[in-house]
Parts: C-alpha cells; sequence; structure tokens
C-alpha cells in the first residue's frame, strides 16, 4: 500500500489549481441515468470514488467515454478529464453489494433508476468510519413518491411500475444525499414535488443546474424549499462541474498552517466563505483575486477559534479535521464541535500521537494549541482524517509518514504534486 512520506516545516508559497467537485461529479454521474441521451461533463476529477462510480454506472449498462484533460476558462489547467456518460441501454437495475460496499454515494443511483425504469435494486450501505449513516430519508421520500420500498437479504428494492407521482417531502434532518436522490428521482414524475428542508450545498445547485440544462423544471434552488415540476423525459446536456470547495478549503488551511501563501486558482471566494471567515478569525488573510483565492498567513501562529460544523452555508463536516490541525499549533485554545456525523473524531488520537493537546467530549473536542507537532507514523480511516494527517505533516518537525493513503486517492487528485509544487518535501512511497 503506498505511502507518503513528509518532511514537515517547509512554508507553502506558489499556486494551486483547484479540481471539480468530487461530491458534484458524483451525483451528476447518476444523473445520466435519467435519459437515453448523451450526457457530457467537464472537469470531471481524477479520483478513485470517480472511478467506482464509472464502474457502477457501466454495470447499470451506461457507455461512459473519457475525452482527455481539459483547462478552466480561465485557461489554468484544472487537471480532471470530461467525461460522456449515455444510459440508452440499462442492461441492468440492480447496484451490488461489492461496488456499494467501496462507496456510499452509489445510492444515488437509487432514484434516477426507479424514475426511470420503473424499478431498482440497490444494496444497502451499511454503516462507514464516520458514523451510522441511515438512507432512511432517501427512501421516505421515495415512497411519498408513490414508490414501494421492500427490503431483502441487504437489498433496498424500489418499484414504481407505473411512475413516481409529485409529491410534498419534509426532510426532518437537512440531507445532501436524499436532496439529491429526490431531485433526480423527482424531474420524471407526474406532477410537482415540493422538497422542504433540502440541502443547500453548492453541489445540490451543481446538480439542479444540469438538470435543468436537460430539460427539468426546477424552481428555488439554493434555497431550503426546492420545487421540481415533472416532465415526460429528459435530453442530452454539457455541463461543467462546480470547483471542489473542500479541496479548496484543504490547501486554504495547508496555506495557514506552514505560514505560508497560496493562491488556489479557479475557486470563487463564497464557496468557501465559512471556512474562509474561520481563518480570518485566526490571524490569516483570505481575499479575493482575479483568477481565485489568495490566503497569506502571517508570521505568527494562528490564533484558537470556536468551530461548530453545520450544513452549507455553515462550516462544513469535510473541512473539521483539517481545521482541527490547524488549531492543534494555534495561540489559545479552539473547542470544535462536530455536528453531522457522530463519528468524525478518528484523527484525534493520531494528531496526539504528533504532539497535539486534544481531548474529546461528546461531539466536541477541546483542542489546546501547542507551539509545535513532532512528525511521527500515522494513519486514518476516512479521506477527511487522512488529508488533516498531511497538513499536521506539513507543519511539524521532523518525518511524518502517512500510511494507507488510498483514502487520499479517493478524494484528492494529484495532493503530492499540488503540495509539492508549493515547496512542500512531500513524495509518495510506493508499496
Ligand atoms: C454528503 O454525504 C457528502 N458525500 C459527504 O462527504 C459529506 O460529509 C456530507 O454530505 C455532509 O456534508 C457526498 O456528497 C458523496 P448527508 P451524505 O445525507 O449525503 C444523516 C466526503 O468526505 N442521514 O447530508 O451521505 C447522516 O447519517 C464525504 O467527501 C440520516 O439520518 O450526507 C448524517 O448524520 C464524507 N438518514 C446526516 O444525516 C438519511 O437517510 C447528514 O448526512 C440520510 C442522512
Amino acid at each position: 500500500m503506498d505511502k507518503l512520506r513528509i518532511a514537515g516545516g517547509k512554508r507553502l508559497v506558489g499556486s494551486i489549481p483547484i479540481g471539480g467537485a468530487k461530491n458534484a461529479a458524483l451525483p451528476l454521474m447518476c444523473a445520466s441515468l435519467l435519459t437515453d441521451e448523451v450526457l457530457t461533463l467537464r472537469h470531471v476529477p481524477r479520483l478513485a470514488d470517480i472511478d467506482t462510480m464509472t464502474h457502477l454506472l457501466q454495470q447499470h449498462g451506461v457507455t461512459i467515454t473519457l475525452l482527455g484533460a481539459n483547462g478552466r476558462s480561465n485557461g489554468q489547467k484544472n487537471g480532471g478529464v470530461t467525461v460522456k456518460l449515455q444510459a440508452d441501454d440499462i442492461a441492468s437495475t440492480t447496484a451490488p453489494y461489492d461496488l456499494v460496499r467501496k462507496m456510499r454515494a452509489s445510492v444515488l443511483v437509487l432514484g434516477p433508476l426507479v424514475a426511470r425504469h420503473g424499478q431498482a435494486r440497490v444494496s444497502l450501505p451499511g454503516g462507514c468510519a464516520i458514523g451510522t449513516r441511515p438512507i432512511d430519508l432517501h427512501l421516505k421520500g421515495l415512497q411519498a413518491l408513490g414508490a414501494e420500498i421492500e427490503l431483502e437479504g441487504g437489498y433496498v428494492s424500489a418499484r414504481a411500475p407505473h411512475g413516481l407521482v409529485g409529491a410534498r417531502v419534509v426532510f426532518p434532518t437537512v440531507s445532501v444525499g436524499a436532496t439529491e436522490n429526490l431531485l433526480m428521482a423527482a424531474t420524471l414524475a407526474r406532477g410537482s414535488t415540493v422538497l422542504v428542508n433540502a440541502a443547500r450545498e453548492p453541489e445540490i445547485t451543481d446538480l439542479a443546474q444540469c438538470l435543468v440544462a436537460m430539460g427539468a423544471g426546477i424552481e428555488g434552488v439554493g434555497t431550503d424549499e426546492i420545487t421540481i415540476h415533472g416532465v415526460e423525459r429528459l435530453h442530452a446536456a454539457d455541463h461543467a462541474i462546480v470547483p471542489d470547495r473542500i479541496e479548496a478549503g484543504t490547501y486554504a488551511i495547508a496555506a495557514a498552517i506552514t505560514g505560508g501563501d497560496v493562491e488556489l486558482l479557479g475557486v470563487d471566494l463564497p464557496l468557501i466563505e465559512a471556512p474562509a471567515r474561520v481563518l480570518a478569525e485566526a490571524g490569516v488573510a483570505v481575499t479575493a483575486t482575479e483568477k481565485g483565492v489568495r490566503v497569506a498567513a502571517g508570521n505568527r501562529r494562528p490564533t484558537g477559534v470556536d468551530v461548530m460544523t453545520e450544513p452549507f452555508p455553515g462550516f462544513p463536516t469535510d473541512l473539521q479535521a483539517q481545521m482541527m490541525a490547524l488549531m492543534t499549533v494555534a495561540e489559545g485554545a479552539a473547542m470544535i464541535t462536530e455536528t453531522i456525523f457522530e463519528n468524525r473524531f478518528m484523527h484525534v488520537p493520531e494528531l496526539c500521537r504528533m504532539g497535539a493537546n486534544i481531548n474529546v467530549h461528546g461531539a466536541s473536542a477541546m483542542v489546546r494549541g501547542v507551539p509545535a507537532l513532532t512528525g511521527a507514523p500515522v494513519m486514518a480511516t476516512d479521506l477527511r482524517a487522512s488529508v488533516s494527517l498531511v497538513l499536521a505533516g506539513l507543519a511539524a518537525r521532523g518525518e511524518t509518514m502517512v500510511n494507507r493513503i488510498y483514502h487520499l486517492d479517493r478524494g484528492y487528485e494529484r495532493l503530492e504534486d499540488k503540495l509539492a509544487a508549493c515547496g512542500a518535501a512531500v513524495e509518495r512511497v510506493r508499496g
């Protein structure tokens, strides 16, 4: 298994291109199941999760063609590829256990399949490293649209042989995935659907914009009440994926933790407003530039800032581990509270092995800043926890070896190249 070796203490200076958002690309790929015409997606990041989704859709019968690297409109290479997806001949409506188990986002095929084909059978994803993560809200929503749902042998079977019917769906809690599944399903339902307490993440806005380009009738995009007027069929579209705000936030924190000065290319400041606000409070200058966002740390330690994760536009749970890494070397203390997932502090014991002072009480972690971390061999069991250890390693004295980096390859394209281009001493050790 590959590892990442980091010699800490190098200031990051330079620019980093931000790719298309993984968490937008995954549902957008599933949206291809809603039409027999070609869906063209641009800026699809090259990541292990995208490969898993590609395999899943191919086994459903979707033809997928990769068209090579492309650049953003500002001329900066952002990596990524253009992908053409065509679901004109669905071979199977079953999403098997071995693929769903690898990646929970596989459950996003459920809504589109049942909406267009009247049936779908999807393995239940089960728990994962960051919590139990049920899909009850996805299922109740589809039931409200008239699907018959049965659970059998670890699989969810959804049937709507005469099509889905629009309804009012009130989500008791905000769910990104359930909003996406219902949004896609409702585009082909008879009549109108209203999603109340819908998630407002930019990835949902991106999905809605693509669906509108495919011919869907959607109002209230970007608000917590989305109305979808069902149409008979959707058609071809060409869509550029929104930049990855979590990748951008991660590199912003990398700049901050190394006392660096980095320009994040291709991302707009409003996309990372909440993390930018926390960084500003910590004493890091975050400003919009012509090409993106500049993050410049002064030559003093950051100040401790309390952070609570919340649905968008609040502080994202997907940046909690990275911000905690920054707070471990802050002047003063920071209380970090996780409200989205019940088990998202796996990075804490590893950060403590690097010299951090963190105490967890329930959903909150009290981080008391220390002057410096020291390098150590570390590993983590999920994507964002792993990258927080990379950030800690960049700031630590001595060498850090991050093990099991296949987690990183799920969500960060060319992580070590992007960091090394800004002066980090980081290399992949093949194993
Ligand atoms: C999405 O997961 C993201 N994944 C996650 O990113 C992200 O952490 C999360 O949203 C929150 O922002 C993708 O977009 C592919 P949720 P999702 O449904 O959709 C509970 C990363 O690192 N819930 O908004 O699965 C759930 O358990 C990943 O890139 C139910 O109870 O998240 C959680 O506590 C990790 N029942 C909360 O809601 C349900 O039916 C929010 O989950 C659905 C969710």
